[in-house]
């Protein structure tokens, strides 16, 4: 493990012949080479594909090279990567029983400790992905109020299954039969919308904050928020929080409660376990008795591994002050990328929460500096994301953000010398 861990930086870089040869051969038995978020296929070719280990902050591509984190995984990762007590209490519980004929005690633990966390919350229900919960919070929406229709933001992302997937290849029209769309922090829009649905209107889905990828982000307006809340108390229909993205990120509750606005019910999945494959949707007890009435199950829903390390993280963010650990990096990181900006004269933008950040050029619409940027980034042993919110991690250390801003440094330079027709 230790030689895995061998920094390889700069100069000492090998050609990338790991992830070149299994990017040969997953193209013969995997569709497309790969699939889905993680595909490298359309990022910089500075990037890899495949990943070999992380420790912190710090990850290893399968050539070995070492990168700051900043992507975390695309949001599982919020202690750091390998955080030993998450590990320990995954191990301590698998070795003594994993997937088993019922649940361990760890789910009862679990729901409690959600309960007790997350102020909206008066049970909790468990799965695995991100999708499994929102879908699940519109079926319990719909046994509950005997309605179809369900509002979403135009351009805002809940999943992969048939209602929410952004790709239509293999989607009928049924399945977007009942959702309608409406405009994120647009009163006039959401109220518009819950008029067309009328009395079929069974919920509106929201994201504490607008984070469509390729998109400035933009912060949730709390009058807005509020607006829903009474939309939805106007109308018998939930007010669902998707909280998959942000989820004890933010806050150590639900997103929302910083504002003040709970919602009835709220799906979460990423950081919940710290990397470890788990999602949960918890509700208030108007929702109890639907939630009871639905059938959904998974095969491996109730595995006990992946909830003792959600007990283990839920803990240890609480325990180690990670959420304020998250905004002080993301704060010192948002000033650092500014500086650098503004002192090569570049137009950005820099958006999200400062734990969850997005960085765009001015006028860059198909992401071509984003992409340069990006690429230099990599190439100095930073891993962002060109058209993806970035995600900092509890474990940053100043050793990581000072290599961070370096890179950064590189990267702007990199987007210079692009603008003044270089070739970086
Ligand atoms: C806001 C939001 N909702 C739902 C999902 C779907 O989660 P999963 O990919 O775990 O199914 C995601 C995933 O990125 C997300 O960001």
């Amino acid at each position: 493990m230790t030689e895995q861990l061998t920094p390889v930086t700069g100069s000492d870089r090998r050609p990338r012949e790991s992830d070149r040869l299994l990017r040969r051969r997953a193209a013969a038995v995997i569709p497309g080479s790969m699939y889905g978020h993680q595909s490298a296929v359309p990022l910089p070719p500075e990037y890899p594909q495949f990943m070999r280990s992380g420790r912190g902050a710090r990850i290893w591509d399968v050539d070995e090279t070492e990168y700051v984190d900043l992507m975390c995984s695309y949001g599982p990762v919020v202690l750091g990567h390998q955080h030993p007590s998450v590990e320990a209490a995954a191990r301590a519980q698998t070795e003594l029983a994993d997937c088993q004929n019922g649940p361990g005690e760890v789910m009862v633990e679990l729901a409690e400790l959600l309960v007790a966390t997350v102020r909206h919350a008066d049970w909790a229900m468990f799965a695995k992905n991100g999708t499994d919960a929102t879908t699940i919070c519109c079926t319990i929406a719909r046994a509950q109020t005997g309605r179809a229709k369900i509002l979403v933001a135009t351009g805002a992302y809940h999943g992969a299954a048939p209602w929410c997937t952004p790709r239509l290849a293999g989607v009928t029209t049924a399945d977007r039969a009942n959702l309608g769309h409406y405009t994120f922090n647009d009163l006039e829009s959401v109220t518009a919308a819950a008029a067309a649905a009328g009395p079929d209107l069974a919920a509106i889905v929201a994201s504490p904050f607008k984070h469509d990828a390729g998109y400035d982000q933009e912060l949730v307006d709390p009058a807005f928020a509020r607006r829903l809340r009474e939309l939805c108390d106007e109308t018998g229909a939930a007010l669902i929080l998707d909280d998959v993205r942000c989820g004890f990120r933010l806050h150590l509750g639900s997103s929302w409660e910083p504002i003040g606005v709970l919602p009835d019910l709220s799906a979460w999945s990423k950081a919940i376990a710290n990397g470890h494959p788990l999602a949960a949707v918890v509700g208030s007890d108007r929702f109890r008795d639907a939630a009871a009435s639905i059938f959904v199950t998974g095969s491996f829903w109730f595995s006990a591994g992946a909830m003792a390390a959600a007990i283990a993280t839920i803990s240890a963010l609480g325990d180690e002050g990670a959420i304020e650990t998250m905004d002080r990096v993301g704060t010192a990181l948002r000033a650092g990328i500014i500086e650098q900006a503004s002192r090569r004269g570049l137009e950005i933008s820099y958006t999200g929460p400062a734990a969850m950040p997005y960085l765009t050029f001015a006028g860059d619409r198909d992401h071509e500096l984003g992409g340069v940027f990006a690429a230099a980034a990599i190439r100095a042993g930073l891993y962002l994301h060109p058209r993806h919110n970035w995600f900092i991690s509890a474990a940053m250390t100043d050793a990581d953000l000072a290599k961070a801003l370096a890179a950064t440094d590189e990267a702007f330079a990199a987007v210079q010398a692009r603008l003044e027709g270089g070739n970086t």
